[in-house]
């Protein structure tokens, strides 16, 4: 494990107050993790904007009756192939399709993927999920 250090923090009590409703709400056991998770978050958001290397998950949702659909998203996914680690599909029911695809790359390659994937016309639905590859992440 990291080597820890204890540091003070003054906020004013109203925020401080929020921020522990918020993080009971969302389960942290100590405001230290709360706390941590919120600068990772920070510092991977950086990660993005400074264009280094990051992995993601982008989630669709789309029927697969619509073959011309189905079609054009694999299109899509080989011409972005050299940043597809993996990519996983679900059967939701008899028509609606779940897939999860990995990516790592540059984060303007990534964005251009996922919106070219989510603006594909019958995508019901479609989200990045942006993440790090841990290496500058502590
Ligand atoms: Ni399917």
């Amino acid at each position: 494990m990291a080597d820890l250090v204890r540091f003070g923090v003054s906020l004013e009590k109203e925020l401080l107050t929020k921020f522990d409703k918020h993080i009971k709400e969302k389960n942290y056991a100590t405001r230290s993790k709360a706390i941590g998770d919120l600068i990772r978050e920070n510092l991977i958001k950086k990660e993005w904007v400074e264009g280094k290397e990051v992995v993601g998950a982008i989630t669709l949702v789309y029927n697969h009756h619509r073959r011309e659909l189905v079609n054009r998203l694999t299109d899509v996914e080989h011409n972005f192939h050299q940043l597809i680690i993996s990519s996983q599909h679900v059967h939701l029911d008899e028509a609606n399709c779940l897939e999860i695809v990995v990516v790592k790359g540059k984060p303007k390659e990534i964005d251009k993927l996922a919106q070219s994937l989510k603006s594909t016309k019958g995508v019901k639905h479609g989200s990045l999920t942006m993440a790090t590859t841990g290496k500058g992440i502590a």
